[in-house]
């Protein structure tokens, strides 16, 4: 599926001003070398969603298979806190094609932020949803401003136990993931943290 996106430096478009209680929160195109995500989820786009969040594959360890109507609420939700907050899991998209890679962001959690990643299969094991988290994460610490983040994983996800620790995540409780009923780890990243381990060209 094909998407217009902003070429690295370009003015932002449709993401740009998000209106926020009094003022406005300018969300920056989370552009990098191979992908794009300067386009917020809309209300069109239920076939990018479905192809993400309706495939069993991709929510296996995260609690689904999900129906078409949570798929619905789920873009609902994410149109909604990024009108309201500022943030979303920002829709992913292959800078070379507009091929829909998936999504990165942030959602609200307890009084913080957690962070996630969801990738269509055909693009794991490229390393895209670090180099899309790279980019969350920085805009997270800068324009956000927050000092700590929050993710957690399904016990046995591995690949993304790996990539949150290179990412500087480190280990701190388990709690039950209502979704799926099972006690998961979860992980907080400081800012110091990030920096740490961050590529210097990021
Ligand atoms: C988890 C996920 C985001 C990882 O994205 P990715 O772009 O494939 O990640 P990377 O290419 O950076 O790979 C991360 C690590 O996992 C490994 N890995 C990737 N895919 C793997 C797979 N299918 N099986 C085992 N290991 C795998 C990679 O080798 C890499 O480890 P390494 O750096 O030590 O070699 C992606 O697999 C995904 O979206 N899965 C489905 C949704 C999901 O589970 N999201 C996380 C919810 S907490």
């Amino acid at each position: 599926m094909y998407r217009a996106w902003l070429e690295p430096g370009a003015a932002s478009a449709d993401i740009g001003t998000v209106p926020l209680g009094a003022g406005a929160v300018t969300v920056e195109p989370l552009v990098s070398a191979g992908l794009a995500t300067a386009v917020a989820w809309s209300a069109d786009d239920f076939e990018l969603a479905w192809g993400l969040w309706g495939d069993p594959e991709v929510t296996r360890l995260m609690g689904g298979p999900f129906s078409e109507e949570y798929v619905r609420e789920r873009l609902a939700r994410e149109i909604e806190t990024l009108r309201s907050v500022g943030i979303q899991y920002w829709p992913c998209f292959l800078l070379a094609t507009g091929e829909h890679v998936g999504c990165c962001g942030l959602r609200r959690y307890k009084n913080a932020f957690a962070f996630g990643f969801h990738l269509r299969p055909e693009h794991w094991g490229h390393g895209l949803a670090g180099e899309a988290a790279r980019r969350v994460l920085a805009h997270a610490f800068s324009t956000l401003a927050a000092s700590t983040l929050f993710a957690g994983h399904h016990p046995r996800n591995d690949p993304s136990r790996r990539l949150l620790g290179k990412l500087g995540f480190k280990f701190s409780y388990e709690e039950i993931y209502p979704p799926t009923g099972l006690l998961q780890p979860w992980y907080s990243l400081t800012s110091e943290d990030f920096e740490s381990v961050r590529p210097k060209t990021c």
